[in-house]
C-alpha cells in the first residue's frame, strides 16, 4: 500500500504566517523529514510557494535565498513529507498546485483511487507534475471550482472532491482568490483545529499551534472545515454543519521543547515518573479502575474468556508484558501478537473474545487493520493510545489513553512506560469485573502502580553512569541483550532501541535459549546485557540467570548487569554493574527498561547520529 505520514499545518491571523507555518512544521518533524514546503496567501491574488526535499533547513534556507519579502502575507500552509512511495524529490513535495497554479493542497495519507482520478484528468489533457497521488487533489479542486455547482465556493469544491477519494487523507487547500478561507478535510488521518484570538490554525497535532493556543477542536471522520480569522465551520462533504468537540490542550509548550537536553529523547527519558503518574492519574476511583471511554457492559466485560494483545514494535513489547499481568491476576488466556501478523493468520475470534490493542500514535495502519479484522469477526476491542481523538481509538469499543505528552523522539520511550502502566490497569480492569481479584488485592495492585513513578526516579540517577558506559561500548560489532520472565520483553525492548538509533546490530534473547543456539555467537569481549529477576520475587529464577552469566563470561562475553539494589550474588559476574531500586516482579520492566534506553541514545550520539530521527523511521507508521 503506498502513503505516508506526514505533518501539516494551516494559518489564517494577523502575523507573519511564514513564521507561524515554519515554526509549526518544526514541531511536525517528527512525522516526517523527506521534504517540506509551503504555500502563503500574499493577498493580492497569488501564492507564495516553496518546497524542498530533505529536512526543514533546506527549505528554510531556499526561502532565506528567495528573499522574505516574497513571503509575506498573514495565511498560508506547510508541509513536512514522509515518503514511501516516489523518491523524496522536490518535484514530489507537497504543496501540489493545480493547472492555473491558484489552488494548492497538502496531503497526509493515502488516496487509493488515484491511478484512476490520474487517468480521467490527463484523458481531459491535464498534465500532471509529480509521481504523487496527491496532486489529483488540487486538479481536482481547481476544476470543482471552476465550474459547476460548487464553482467559485471552496468549501464546496473540496467537499465534492473529498467524497470521491477512497484511502485515507487529511487535505488542506488554499486558493489564491480567496485569502480569508483555508479549508480541510479528513478520513483516517489526524487534523485538530486550534482557535485564537483573531487567528485559527489546522494541523496535524496540537504540537503546531500550541504556543498561541490551547482551545483546540478535534475533526470527525468525513469532516470538512472551513476556518477564517475568526473562526470556523465544521461540516460533512456535502456541507452539512455537524456538532464539533472542542478540548483545552493540557500540556505546554515547555513540553515540546528540548528543555536544554541534547535531544528530545534525553527530555523523554527523564520525563518518564511524569508520565507514569499522568497516566495513572484519575483511572483509579472508589476501588476500580476507571476507563475515558468505555462501550463494553459490564456483563460482556465478564464473559470475556480470550484475550488478544495486537501491537507492533516497542507497543508489542509493552503487551508482552500485558500477557505476564492478566494471566496471572485475571486467569483468562492472553496471546500477543504482532499487528502485521494478526489477521493474516485467521486468529479464532468472537464476541467473548477482547482484542487490546496498543498504539502510541493511535494511527499504526498495521494496528489499526488488526482492530477492524477483530471488529469484524465481532470481538470487543479496547484500545490503548497516547493521541486523543486518533482513529484506532475511535474505532474501538473502549480507550484507556496514557497521558504521556508529546513525544518528539522518533523513539518511543516515555509512552513505553505508560503503555505498561495502562496494559496493568486493563489488567485490573478485567481482574475486577470477572471477580478474580477482591477490592482490597485491586487497590493494593494500584498501590504499588502508583509507587513506581518514584522508583523510576530514582533509576534516573544512573544516567551519568550509563551515558560514560556507552562510550565504552559504541564501537562494539554487536550486544546481545538476555532476560528472562518480563526481563525478556524488556531484552527485546533493549535490543530494539540499540538497532534503530545506533544502527548496531543487537538480539534480545529469552535466556534460557541460549543454550539452545545463540551461545554460538558469544565470543571474546563481546557486550551482553543481562536483567536479573527480582531476588526475593524470583529467586529460582535469579539462580538459573546467574548460570547463564557464568556460562557467557566464561566464553569471554563482557557481562553488564541490571540488577537490583543489594544483589550481592550478581556482583562477582558483573563486568559492569547497574543497580536499578528493587520493585515487586511484574513492576520491574518499568525501572529495568531506563538503562537501555539511556545506552541506546548515548552509543548513538557517540557514533555522531541523530538521536531524534533515526534514518528511515518515522514516529507514525500508517501504512501496512
Ligand atoms: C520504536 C518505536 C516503534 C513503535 C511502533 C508502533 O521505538 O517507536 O517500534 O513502537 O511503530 O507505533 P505505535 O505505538 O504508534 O502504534
Amino acid at each position: 500500500m503506498l502513503g505516508r505520514v506526514c505533518g501539516i499545518v494551516g494559518y489564517l491571523g494577523h502575523r507573519s504566517a511564514l513564521d507561524v507555518v515554519l515554526q509549526g512544521l518544526g514541531r511536525l518533524e517528527y512525522r516526517g523529514y523527506d521534504s517540506a514546503g509551503i504555500a502563503l496567501l500574499d493577498g493580492d491574488g497569488s501564492l507564495a510557494v516553496q518546497r524542498s526535499a530533505g529536512a526543514l533547513s533546506n527549505l528554510e534556507q531556499r526561502v532565506a535565498e528567495d528573499g522574505r519579502e516574497h513571503f509575506v502575507g498573514t495565511g498560508g500552509m506547510g508541509h513536512t513529507r514522509w515518503a514511501t512511495h516516489g523518491a523524496p524529490t522536490d518535484r514530489n513535495a507537497h504543496p501540489h498546485r493545480d493547472s492555473t497554479g491558484k489552488v494548492a493542497v497538502v496531503h497526509n495519507g493515502i488516496i487509493e483511487n488515484f491511478a484512476e482520478l490520474r487517468a480521467e484528468l490527463e484523458n481531459d489533457g491535464i498534465e500532471l507534475s509529480s509521481d504523487t497521488d496527491s496532486e489529483v487533489v488540487a486538479h481536482l479542486v481547481g476544476r470543482a471550482y471552476a465550474a459547476g455547482p460548487a464553482a467559485g465556493d471552496l468549501t464546496a469544491a473540496l467537499g465534492i472532491v473529498a467524497a470521491r477519494l477512497s484511502g485515507a487523507f487529511t487535505l488542506v487547500v488554499t486558493h489564491a482568490d480567496q485569502h480569508d478561507k483555508i479549508v480541510a478535510a479528513r478520513r483516517s488521518s489526524p487534523l485538530v483545529v486550534g482557535v485564537g484570538e483573531g487567528e485559527t490554525f489546522v494541523a496535524s497535532d496540537v504540537a503546531a499551534f500550541i504556543e498561541h493556543t490551547r482551545n483546540a477542536v478535534e475533526l470527525g471522520q468525513d469532516q470538512l472545515v472551513t476556518i477564517t480569522r475568526d473562526g470556523y465551520l465544521v461540516t460533512d462533504f456535502a456541507g452539512t454543519e455537524v456538532e464539533t468537540r472542542p478540548f483545552s490542550v493540557d500540556w505546554d509548550l515547555s513540553a515540546a521543547e528540548k528543555g536544554g537536553h541534547d535531544y528530545f529523547m534525553l527530555k523523554e527519558i527523564e520525563e518518564q515518573p511524569e508520565a507514569l503518574s499522568n497516566t495513572l492519574r484519575g483511572h483509579f476511583a472508589d476501588g476500580g479502575v476507571v476507563l475515558d471511554e468505555q462501550r463494553i457492559s459490564e456483563q460482556d466485560l465478564r464473559d470475556i474468556n480470550k484475550v488478544f494483545v495486537v501491537a507492533c514494535g516497542t507497543a508489542y513489547h509493552s503487551g508482552l508484558l500485558a500477557k505476564y499481568a492478566i494471566e496471572h491476576w485475571c486467569r483468562i488466556p492472553v496471546e500477543v501478537e504482532l499487528a502485521s501478523e494478526f489477521r493474516y493468520r485467521d486468529p479464532v475470534l468472537g464476541r467473548d473474545t477482547l482484542v487490546v490493542a496498543i498504539s502510541q500514535s493511535g494511527e499504526t495502519a498495521d494496528t489499526l487493520e488488526a482492530v477492524r479484522h477483530a471488529r469484524t469477526q465481532h470481538a470487543r476491542v479496547l484500545a490503548i493510545s497516547n493521541t486523543n481523538g486518533s482513529q484506532i481509538p475511535r474505532e474501538s469499543d473502549a480507550v484507556l489513553y496514557t497521558h504521556a505528552g508529546p513525544e518528539i523522539g522518533v523513539a518511543a520511550t516515555k509512552t513505553f512506560l505508560a503503555q505498561i502502566a495502562a496494559n496493568y490497569l486493563v489488567g485490573l480492569a478485567l481482574a475486577q469485573a470477572r471477580g478474580t481479584k477482591y477490592t482490597d488485592e485491586l487497590e493494593h495492585e494500584f498501590a504499588e502502580l502508583a509507587a513506581m513513578p518514584d522508583a523510576v526516579r530514582s533509576v534516573l540517577e544512573t544516567v551519568p553512569q550509563v551515558r560514560e558506559l556507552a562510550t565504552r561500548m559504541c564501537d562494539a560489532k554487536a550486544v546481545l541483550f538476555l532476560g528472562r520472565h518480563v526481563g525478556y520483553p524488556v531484552a527485546l525492548e533493549g535490543a530494539l532501541k540499540l538497532k534503530e538509533l545506533a544502527y548496531m546490530h543487537a538480539e534480545g534473547f529469552a535466556a534460557g535459549e541460549l543454550k539452545h543456539g545463540p551461545i554460538a555467537l558469544i565470543e571474546d569481549g563481546l557486550p551482553v546485557v543481562v536483567q536479573m529477576p527480582s531476588l526475593k520475587g524470583h529467586s529460582q529464577l535469579h539462580a538459573k540467570l546467574l548460570s547463564n552469566i557464568r556460562e557467557i563470561q566464561a566464553r569471554g562475553a563482557r557481562t553488564i548487569v541490571i540488577a537490583e539494589e543489594g544483589d550481592e550474588a550478581v556482583r562477582p559476574f558483573a563486568d559492569e554493574l547497574i543497580e536499578i531500586p528493587a520493585v515487586p516482579t511484574l513492576l520491574q520492566p518499568l525501572v529495568s527498561t531506563v538503562p537501555l534506553q539511556v545506552l541506546a541514545a548515548e552509543i548513538a550520539r557517540h557514533r555522531g547520529y541523530d538521536v531524534d530521527k533515526p534514518r528511515n523511521l518515522a514516529k507514525s507508521v500508517t501504512v501496512e
